[in-house]
């Protein structure tokens, strides 16, 4: 099928603000709630939050704007697009191609969180996780990653729930479910936080979140951090480019792509002041990995009236906000498959469950079946994370940032960020430029160098 057949036939966002709720939607989900508290309490607080902000900022945001324009201007799937917009016969697109792979490692085990989400909803209607007891939070999410049927059951369901929307189409399915209901998560993250804030200890957890000890800062974490920063905006991988391929041609990218990664930064900011608090207060390790929200959650909805009711709507919340992000990450493979290898949207999106139902089935059995098994000291669940985070999405940021900083030019990306020169913002252009041409990429490798031990 020929390039022009393919864009002509594509899906797009209705509306500007539908734009802002997809892209929303896919920067926002388990990143926010799950992992940023997760490793922020593993990576001693507020030291490694300051590195997340500063990665963010100086690399993570240029790289996302940068991608969007490429999609946009492309419109098409990150190997089609690359293929389209560099010089023949440079191999741009594997970026496209590492994308693919990125984006099944980490639906792998993203999608087992989202499972342990569905999970707990039902675990929050018969209430019997709402405890402020630690020893009741740790059973149950103890009982439930440590059994192999309910772990992969619930991934099925996850996997089978995202396969029928995806199904739908772009517009009808991303588009209807972000809009309404990312305000509502937003609403409820504030009145935990008000809870939380009411607790004993709120100060010890708030002093965790904002007061940096730096000797806590280590190579490794700020590899994590900078990951972390690649991962919440959802970069590094074609998925931005995928998104950015359905943006509008009067869309403003630079003002989307900061009001998202602003608004990211809230939800991330709320789940941790919701979280720390109840961490000290109740006498939990900051540091408990990826069970930290799971088992941390529940002891703050133990606090308040309809407490349980309320727990409820959270898990349900935080599953539609997984969803967005999931249906993103899925749109890269599924969309290559449509656009490059011909097979029908049906197709495409029964093949990528397919294989995904085996790589992640690795993740979900981590804690059970899988539990003794390791490489390079890893079990599935982290190494997956570890190869897709700290490694393919930050070496992804950086040829993407070479890529406009070096071959697509100036000239390019100034004519895509002002809308062929509808919006005045050469400026701007040129900061982000700059920051594409000499910062990202060189920061990004040092702090890879460094944080993977190479020098
Ligand atoms: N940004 C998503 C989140 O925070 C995860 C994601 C990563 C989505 C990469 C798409 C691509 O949950």
């Amino acid at each position: 099928m020929s390039q022009q057949q393919t864009t002509a036939k594509r899906d797009g966002f209705s509306s500007g603000f539908g734009v802002l709720a997809a892209t929303l939607g896919s920067a926002v989900g388990l990143g926010n709630i799950w992992k940023f508290p997760y490793l922020t309490g593993a990576n001693g607080g507020a030291s490694f939050l300051l590195v997340y902000l500063l990665a963010t900022l100086l690399v993570a945001l240029p790289v996302m704007i940068a991608e969007i324009a490429l999609g946009r201007k492309a419109k098409a799937n990150p190997i089609s697009a690359l293929l389209a917009l560099a010089p023949a016969r440079q191999p741009w697109w594997l970026i496209g191609a590492a994308g693919m792979v990125a984006s099944f490692l980490i639906l792998s085990f993203y999608s087992e969180v989202v499972a342990w989400v569905f999970a707990y909803i039902l675990k929050a209607i018969s209430g019997s996780v709402l405890s402020s007891d630690r020893a009741v939070t740790e059973a149950a999410f103890g009982s439930l990653i440590s059994d192999p049927v309910q772990s992969l059951v619930w991934q099925w369901v996850v996997l089978a729930t995202m396969g029928g929307i995806l199904m739908l189409g772009v517009t009808k399915g991303i588009e209807a479910l972000t809009k309404k209901l990312m305000p509502l998560l937003f609403l409820l993250l504030v009145l935990l936080c008000a809870v939380s804030l009411s607790l004993d200890k709120a100060r010890e957890g708030l002093a965790f979140l904002f007061h940096p000890d730096f000797s806590k800062l280590t190579a490794a974490t700020v590899l994590t951090a900078l990951g972390l920063a690649f991962f919440k905006l959802s970069i590094g991988m074609g998925t931005m480019m995928t998104y950015g391929s359905y943006f509008r041609d009067d869309q403003d990218i630079p003002a989307t792509a900061f009001r998202v990664m602003s608004a990211d930064l809230c939800v991330s900011l709320l789940a941790g002041i919701a979280i720390f608090p109840a961490v000290f207060t109740f006498g939990f390790e900051p540091a408990a990995g990826p069970a930290l929200v799971f088992i941390t959650i529940p002891a703050v909805f133990s606090q308040i009236p309809m407490g349980q009711a309320l727990m409820v709507v959270f898990f349900v919340l935080t599953a539609i906000a997984a969803t967005g992000a999931t249906l993103s990450l899925m749109e890269v493979p599924v969309l290559i498959l449509q656009e490059r290898f011909g097979l029908s949207r049906r197709k495409a999106t029964a093949s990528t469950l397919g294989l995904l139902a085996l790589t992640g089935s690795t993740c979900a059995l981590t804690n059970s079946a899988l539990s003794g098994f390791t490489l390079f000291g890893l079990n599935m669940f982290d190494l997956f994370d570890f190869v897709s985070s700290n490694l393919i999405l930050p070496a992804g940021g950086i040829f993407i940032a070479l890529f406009v900083g070096w071959v697509w030019g100036f000239d390019q990306l100034r004519r895509a960020l002002s809308n062929e020169g509808r919006l005045n913002n050469g400026k701007l252009a040129g900061v982000v430029f700059f920051l594409l041409r000499y910062v990202s990429p060189l920061l990004i490798l040092l702090v890879m160098l460094k944080g993977l031990n190479l020098f």
